[in-house]
C-alpha cells in the first residue's frame, strides 16, 4: 500500500511539498538540484570517474553484502546516479519490495526513467531525517555515498532513522568515504578538493560511522572493510 507521500514508479505524485534541505540548496545545488544536473551527471563513466574508477567495485561490495537474492523489504535511502538501483532491484526476490526515498523530485523522476516498468520498486518523496515508515519494518537498508554530503546533525538523524526502521537482525550497509592510508597520494591531493566541493565529507575521514549512532544504540554486530587504499569504506551494522 502507498502512503500519501509514497509514489509508485509509474505514478510519481509529488503534491505534498517537502522543503529542500539547506545544505543541498547551498552546497550541492550543482550536483542534484539544478534542472541540468541530471542530464550532466547521469553518465555511468562520469560517476565511475568521480569515484576514481571504483563505482562497480563499491556498488557490488554493497550489493553482495546484502545478498544475491533479497527477500522481504529493502530500503535505499537517496537516489544514486548510475546503475546502482537497477542492479539492486534485480536482486529483489519474488514477493519482495524495494523502497527508495529521496527529498528531490528531480532525482526521483530520473530514477523512475532508469528503472524497467515491472521493477518491484516504490519511490517515496521524503526526507531521510523523517522517513515516516514504521519502526522495525525493513529487513535491510542501504546508505550509498549519502552521509558525507550531510552536516553532522542531519547525518546523525539519518543514521538514527535508518536504524529505527530495521527489524531486529536487519542490516544497514553504509558505503562512503574514509581516510586513506598515509602512503596514499589521494590523502594529500584529494583533501583540498573534498574540502572545497564537499565540505562535510572530511567528517568521514576523521570519524567512525558509529560516531553518529543514536545514544544507547548497541549493534548486535558491526563490520568494517576499506577499499582503494582506505579512501572508501563499507560498514555493515546488524541491529
Ligand atoms: C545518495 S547521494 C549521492 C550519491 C552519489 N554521489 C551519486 O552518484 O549519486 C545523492 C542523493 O541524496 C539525496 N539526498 C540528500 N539529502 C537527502 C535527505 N535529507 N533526504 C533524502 N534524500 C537526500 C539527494 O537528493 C540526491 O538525490
Amino acid at each position: 500500500m502507498l502512503s500519501s507521500r509514497s509514489v509508485h514508479k509509474k505514478e510519481l505524485n509529488l503534491n505534498r511539498p517537502l522543503a529542500i534541505p539547506a545544505y543541498l540548496e547551498k552546497t550541492y545545488w550543482w550536483a542534484y538540484v539544478h534542472p541540468k544536473a541530471v542530464s550532466f551527471f547521469e553518465r555511468q563513466w562520469l560517476v565511475n570517474l568521480i569515484l576514481w574508477g571504483n563505482f562497480s567495485r563499491l556498488r557490488d561490495a554493497a550489493l553482495n553484502e546484502l545478498g544475491q537474492s533479497l527477500p522481504g523489504k529493502t530500503l535505499q535511502v537517496a537516489c544514486v546516479y548510475g546503475d546502482f538501483t537497477n542492479h539492486l532491484a534485480r536482486r529483489v526476490a519474488a514477493g519482495g519490495q524495494l523502497d527508495i526515498v529521496d527529498v528531490l523530485p528531480i532525482q526521483l523522476r530520473n530514477l523512475r526513467s532508469k528503472l524497467p516498468e515491472n521493477a518491484p520498486v516504490e519511490l517515496h518523496h521524503r526526507d531521510s531525517t523523517d522517513l515516516g515508515f514504521a519502526n522495525a519494518s525493513y529487513d535491510q537498508a542501504i546508505l550509498f555515498f549519502l552521509l558525507h554530503e550531510m552536516p553532522e546533525a542531519v547525518r546523525r538523524q539519518t543514521v538514527s532513522e535508518a536504524l529505527r526502521v530495521l527489524k531486529p537482525g536487519g542490516r544497514l550497509v553504509v558505503v562512503d568515504y574514509h581516510q586513506p592510508g598515509r602512503g596514499h597520494p589521494l590523502r594529500y591531493l584529494f583533501r583540498p578538493i573534498l574540502n572545497k566541493l564537499e565540505p562535510f565529507a572530511l567528517d568521514l575521514w576523521n570519524n567512525e560511522i558509529s560516531t553518529w549512532f543514536p545514544e544507547g544504540f548497541a549493534p548486535a554486530h558491526i563490520h568494517k572493510e576499506t577499499f582503494y587504499g582506505g579512501l572508501y569504506q563499507k560498514v555493515v551494522i546488524t541491529v
